[in-house]
């Protein structure tokens, strides 16, 4: 087979859009769609009236259009909604997701990928991570109904993803264990998915699409590979300068001076044990330049994933002034990343690009009212009656220990879900704390330790780049 050198890498929430992976994707590379949050992304647009058409023309190819039908009445607002509106809510996703909740996940997946590969034959993936566990199973059934050609899962040992791609190829039921706190010993507590019935008709997807888990050390690659129960057909290999969250340092987690976690001996990868597990692999984290590609590929790799430079490129979903400031700071002085220990609720360090007006100015964040309202980085935990309930770190305080978490876990914490929603223009509106001002949720920018290639790509007067730009830059010897 024929493996690309560039991996676009998955950046969510819609970072990595359908409009970024479709460039990468048309040039013979691989483009990567993110599902994360995709169908909140979804029903943002379509509350904004949609006014380029292209969800309604990627929903016009779903293949049941009652279901879609009730997408467009629920969400759909002719014209957009008036700009002082705040979004129109819909359901968490939680353990038992109503089958409408699923119907959205599905369809907005499928119409990320289907826009993503619309005009062109390359192949397309689609980016999950671990920690967001819900969506997952309708979210791929979606993606694998738009005939997506790679499922790439980051962020957790994504053990059984093979054993749900096979189900799921089948039009079969499919689950895999939920990480639950506080779960009863012994019991496991599972996510399942029945794409028998949800539709009009039940679908075998086309094809199997290759799977390629992202992971950080031998051992992690070796139990993929070895232990999964299925098919691993490639590995990403992230190293701890990579955009958005990160792997924690092997052992116990210490902080330079800055506060940022240590990464150290232990936690580099060896390439010669990679390259015995005989899959292909890609290296990610820091490779944006032809001889960080030439490197990775004497090591045994096929080639490199890249992510932030891709970020800043026009076709990006990161909203147009956030990449503007930061390129013309890249041409003065590399403007500071912080891997963040907490910010992310999800426990995992979280790259920080630290711009004006963003939350990563502290005294900014204080003002923000702290409640979960979107919940894709919840975490389980088993209630007294052994059910599941769902809490967020970034919560209230308050609400999070009422549901048996501990105060100092909520400490620093940030809402990466509304301000990744900000990050893409789609921000909610709402109150501003103790006032009756109406303000949108505040941007926090994620992006790797290495922002030089910006310089390569853009001066002056030029200070934007596209996609096709990055893969000449890169391919170019
Ligand atoms: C803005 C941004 C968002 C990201 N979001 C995700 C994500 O949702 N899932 C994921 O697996 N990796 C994510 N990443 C990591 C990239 O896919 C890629 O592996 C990484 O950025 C490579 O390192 P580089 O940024 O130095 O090129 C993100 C990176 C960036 C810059």
């Amino acid at each position: 087979m024929n493996f690309p050198k560039i991996i676009q890498g998955g950046m969510g929430i819609a970072i990595s859009s359908w409009q970024l992976a479709r460039s990468v994707s048309s040039q013979g590379q691989l483009g990567v769609v993110s599902s994360t949050a995709i169908d909140l992304v979804m029903i943002r647009v379509l509350q904004l009236g949609d006014p380029e058409g292209y969800m309604r023309r990627a929903l016009a190819a779903f293949p049941d259009q009652d279901v879609v039908q009730k997408i467009l009445d629920r969400y759909y607002i002719e014209g957009g909604k008036p700009a002082d509106q705040p979004y129109a809510a819909k359901p968490m996703v939680g353990d038992k997701p109503s089958r409408s909740t699923e119907q959205l996940l599905m369809v907005s997946n499928f119409a990320e990928v289907w826009l993503a590969k619309e005009g062109h034959d390359g192949m397309v993936g689609i980016n999950f991570l671990q920690k967001i566990q819900t969506p997952i199973l309708a979210g791929m059934y979606g993606a694998m109904l738009a005939g997506v050609d790679v499922v790439i899962v980051g962020a957790g040992i994504p053990i059984e993803i093979p054993k749900v791609i096979d189900g799921l190829c089948r039009c079969e039921p499919v689950d895999f264990a939920v990480h639950v706190h506080g779960a009863t010993k012994g019991v496991t507590h599972k996510l399942s998915f029945d794409p028998r019935g949800i539709l009009s008709e039940d679908i075998i997807p086309a094809k199997r699409p290759l799977f390629f888990p992202i992971v950080s050390s031998v051992t992690l690659a070796s139990v993929m590979v070895k232990k999964s129960g299925g098919i691993v057909d490639g590995l990403i290999i992230e190293e701890p300068s990579a955009g958005g969250h990160n792997a924690p340092p092997r052992g116990k987690t210490q902080l330079n001076d800055a506060g940022e976690p240590l990464y150290g001996p232990r936690d580099a990868v060896n390439f010669d044990a990679i390259k015995a597990l005989g899959k292909p692999f890609w290296l990610a984290g820091s490779y944006a330049t032809p001889e960080k590609l030439a490197e990775a590929r004497a090591a045994g790799a096929e080639g490199v994933q890249l992510g932030t430079i891709f970020a800043f490129s026009n076709e990006s979903g990161l909203r147009a002034d956030l990449k503007r400031s930061t390129i013309e700071q890249c041409q003065h002085e590399s403007p500071k990343v912080f891997r963040d220990p907490v910010a992310s609720p999800t426990g995992f360090p979280f790259q920080v690009l630290s711009i004006p007006d963003t939350l990563s100015e502290p005294e900014i964040y204080v003002d923000r009212c702290r409640q979960c309202d979107l919940g894709y980085l919840r975490e389980a935990y088993e209630k007294t009656d052994g059910s599941l309930g769902w809490r967020c770190r970034s919560e209230d305080p308050e609400t999070f220990v009422r549901k048996g978490g501990y105060l100092e876990e909520t400490e620093g914490r940030k809402c990466l879900c509304n301000s990744l929603m900000a990050n893409i223009g789609m921000g909610q509106l709402r109150k501003k704390k103790g006032s009756d001002t109406i303000e949108e949720e505040l941007p926090l920018v994620t992006c790797g330790a290495d922002l030089s290639t910006i310089n390569q790509l853009t001066n002056s007067e030029k200070t934007s780049f596209s996609a096709a730009e990055v893969l000449d830059y890169m391919l170019c010897s």
